[in-house]
């Protein structure tokens, strides 16, 4: 029987951690931090994503605001738009909820975010300070699975450490974060000859494929610790993850589920990066 990791309520702790160094914050300073987040056109899981970042803004006593902006939005008219974010005082946190419609430069539009607004750590100079090991701001998600495991006490430091995924948003900061972390990593992908042989040697397993139940209990070792980042509808419209959990979780030692895993904790880092933000615009 697997540990189940508990992302809601471990995200609960961490976000009234986030709330009282907040209120803390404001009364020294009294500067409130404040996140800004850009959504164009209407696909409806960014529209519930961006909802859950303001509510979880609201949460822990942030300042935010959401610019709805329509699908024929103009490349010109979205960078107007963070360029008016960018000179805002009330602003430290600028986000754009991605995926953008197919016509905007997606690149170009996150260079734009200045790098000390760049809360979801998306900017070269923000990945590049990742991969340097020094940085303030880090990816939400692989910073989220890296709270979850220190929560849990799990010792990265020596173990072998699977990465199944290869996006700049997961597995390639993911990577650097295990790698940072002392761990021995492995990043695989879809080309990646017998998948099953690497991520049998994986003590800590983390899985960002974005294939519905791809990982199945044959391809994990007994006692590891799997990770699932995935987020896949299935036909019946039920959520489920990247990893097969009926079949991995009695091999597991801990296991994270879907939902209620890895996705609470994405938007509560996001706030810890803001409340950074929002610190390091004084000083
Ligand atoms: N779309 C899916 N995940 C993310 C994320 O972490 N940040 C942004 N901006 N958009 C996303």
């Amino acid at each position: 029987m697997a540990k189940i990791i508990d992302g809601k309520k471990i995200s609960a702790a961490v976000r009234e951690d986030i709330k009282g160094r907040t209120a803390e914050f404001i009364a020294e300073t009294g500067v409130t931090p404040g996140l800004a987040v850009v959504i164009v056109g209407d696909d409806p899981a960014s529209k519930v994503y961006v909802r859950n970042k303001k509510l979880g803004c609201e949460g822990v006593g942030f300042y935010s605001v959401v610019c709805e902006m329509p699908a024929d939005t103009t490349q010109s008219e979205l960078m107007a738009k963070l360029e008016e974010l960018k000179g805002d005082d009330k602003i430290h946190g600028i986000l754009v909820q991605l995926p953008l419609p197919k016509h905007l430069d997606e690149k170009a539009v996150l260079e734009a975010i200045p790098p000390e607004k760049d809360v979801d750590a998306f900017h070269v100079v923000n990945t590049g300070k990742i991969m340097l090991g020094d940085y303030s701001f880090l990816p939400c998600t692989p910073a989220g699975v890296m709270k979850l495991l220190e929560y849990e006490n799990i010792e990265v430091s020596g173990k072998e450490c699977v990465v199944v995924g290869r996006s700049n948003i997961v597995g390639k900061p993911m990577a650097m974060l295990l790698l940072h972390a002392n761990g021995t990593v492995t990043v695989c992908h879809s080309r990646t000859r017998d998948l099953a042989e690497v991520t049998r040697r994986a003590d800590i397993l983390v899985v960002a494929i974005g294939k519905a139940d791809f990982i199945t209990g044959d391809m994990v070792k007994d006692g590891a610790v799997v990770i699932d980042v995935g987020m896949n509808r299935r036909t019946d419209g039920k959520l489920t993850g990247d990893v097969d959990y009926v079949s991995v979780e009695p091999k597991a030692s801990a296991i994270t589920p879907v939902p209620g895993g890895v996705g609470p904790m994405t938007i509560t880092m996001l706030l810890e990066n803001t409340l950074t933000a929002a610190k390091q615009s004084i000083k």
